[in-house]
């Protein structure tokens, strides 16, 4: 038994304390309450879950990781979740993992069309690192349509985005929506000129 919980304190599977851990990374620019719904159901399971929000990301963010931690942390303290630790990274997944001495990366599914891309990851971690497994969790299915996407879109085009988003990334939203709001005309939007405004203020929105 002892040689066994030392092996998987080895893989990354046991904390120093004894506890089953696990990484959950991603982007969350913003965080939704879709991301809070996985982190408390990997909760369940694991008894440290670590928040590991990617620093240098090749998709654009619209938030700094600074203010995505932030948000994270604020929206964690707000839901009274413990046993969530927010952290930031950079490069490559499995070397961060190796690095905090962590062998099981938790992410969520919401249809199956996460699934192709969610499987090329985790094959790809796991190429890159084959003591490193992956872990699906279902969100619940009220937040199968959410995406921080989809949440920045509505956000930046005036729409109400407080039922998805916890209370920090809602206020964040509101701020960068004030800064650069949207005056929606039909007509003069299909000029060219107008059009190439409009993309550079979708820009500003998000930098
Ligand atoms: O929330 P996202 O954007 O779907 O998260 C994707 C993320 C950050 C988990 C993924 O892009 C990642 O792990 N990037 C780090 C670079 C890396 O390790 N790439 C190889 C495995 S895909």
């Amino acid at each position: 038994m002892k040689k066994t919980k030392s092996k998987l304190k080895k893989r990354g599977i046991l904390n120093k304390n004894g506890k089953l851990m696990a990484v959950y990374p991603g982007s969350f620019d913003p965080v939704t309450n879709g991301h809070i719904d996985v982190a408390k159901r990997a909760l369940t399971v694991f008894g440290e879950v670590v928040i590991a929000v990617i620093e240098n990301h090749s998709k654009k963010t619209c938030f700094t990781v600074r203010e995505r931690t932030s948000m994270l942390k604020k929206a964690l303290s707000q839901y009274g979740i413990e046993g969530v630790r927010v952290d930031s990274f950079e490069g490559l997944l499995v070397d961060y993992m190796k690095n905090i001495g962590a062998g099981i990366i938790v992410r969520g599914l919401r249809a199956v069309s996460d699934f192709e891309y969610e499987f090329q990851m985790a094959l790809m971690n796991r190429k890159l690192s084959p003591d490193i497994e992956t872990v699906f969790f279902m969100t619940d299915a009220k937040y199968a349509y959410l995406s921080s996407s989809i949440v920045k879109e509505v956000a930046f085009l005036g729409g109400d985005i407080t039922p998805a988003v916890p209370a920090s990334a809602a206020v964040k939203l509101m701020k960068k929506r004030s800064k650069y709001p949207v005056r929606l005309r039909r007509a003069p939007l299909l000029k060219k000129g107008n059009f190439k405004k409009r993309r550079k203020n979708d820009e500003k929105f998000c930098s």
